[in-house]
């Protein structure tokens, strides 16, 4: 069932489990993770990249999570993932997202707030959820690339400040995560090797000074023990898009490479969504969110 994001994001889970925030762009992606959440019974959240809306269309991917959600025996949330432009902002809230990002991480601290704070006033009249971000997430993400630097990472006195000055509901944090998979400069290989590492301590002290639902990015690609200790600290929403790619990737490629008469799209496309949904049930479970997508009241 879609539901908004405050049925299943609250004050009780955190700590205890987390929501898996996935992205999505097309039919298959959402199939995937709309089938991993009904066989984990799991409350999810399916997110759309603003590349993503312009690939697949606006009213056609939204119209696809919305009926795949409807559909759903488990509760589901749609939320908007980074956007810095308000008027699309406004167009989803009015197809009815629960929750959107404003991302102005890139501006100064104080055009962040004022931004933010302008947004919140839209949404919360409409009865939506804002996240925003402070500090930068590395990786590519749409329309920003953020190389590195510790001077990114979000600050804890700084994000309680924020919190209270813009009074936004989630938070995303850059503790070291970074969007998508590093690939050398010079080689342009990807390096499968380089684990990302998460400043756990950071995060700790985050998690004292701020009391509304941390938002992890770039979930992908870093290590299981730390994100168990994230979920521990109390991280309610792990943002996860690349490893169900290259899950997706890598079935679809072995599928024609073993069997190459196959011209028929649904052929060739299903192994790549059966192994997308294993995937994302593997992301549930590590986020001990199985079983916990009952009903909402
Ligand atoms: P990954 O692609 O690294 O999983 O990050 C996804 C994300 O954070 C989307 O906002």
């Amino acid at each position: 069932m879609l539901v908004h994001i405050g049925k299943i994001v609250n004050k009780r889970i955190i700590g205890k489990y987390a929501i898996p925030a996935f992205n999505t762009q097309d039919l298959e992606m959402t199939q995937g993770i709309v089938r991993a959440a009904e066989k984990q019974k799991a409350p999810v959240i399916i997110q759309t990249s603003v590349g993503a809306l312009e690939y697949a269309g606006m009213e056609e991917l939204v119209s696809i999570i919305k009926i795949e959600a409807r559909k759903a025996r488990v509760p589901i949330a749609l939320h908007q993932d980074h956007c810095h432009d308000f008027n699309l902002i406004k167009k989803l809230i009015n197809l009815g997202y629960s929750s959107v990002m404003i991302d102005a991480s890139h501006l100064t601290y104080k055009e962040n707030v004022k931004l933010t704070r302008v947004v919140v006033s839209y949404a919360h009249k409409r009865g939506v959820w804002v996240q925003a971000e402070l500090g930068r997430i590395l990786g590519n993400e749409d329309w920003q690339k953020v190389k590195s630097g510790k001077d990114l990472m979000t600050d804890p006195d700084e994000a309680a400040r924020f919190v209270s000055e813009t009074r936004i509901d989630t938070l995303a944090v850059a503790v070291g995560s970074m969007h998508g998979i590093p690939v050398n400069p010079k080689t342009k290989k990807v390096l499968t090797t380089l684990k990302e590492h998460i400043d756990l301590e950071r995060l700790q002290a985050i998690r004292r000074k701020v009391k509304i639902p941390l938002v992890l990015h770039g979930a992908s690609g870093v290590p299981d023990q730390q994100i168990r200790f994230a979920v521990r600290t109390g991280v309610a929403i792990f943002n996860i898009d690349t490893d169900l790619r290259v899950a997706f990737n890598r079935a679809l490629r072995e599928n024609l490479k073993k069997h190459l008469s196959i011209y028929d799209p649904r052929k060739i496309l299903a192994p790549a969504t059966d192994a997308l949904q294993d995937e994302a049930e593997k992301k549930i479970k590590i986020l001990k969110a199985s079983n916990k997508g009952r009903r909402p009241d």
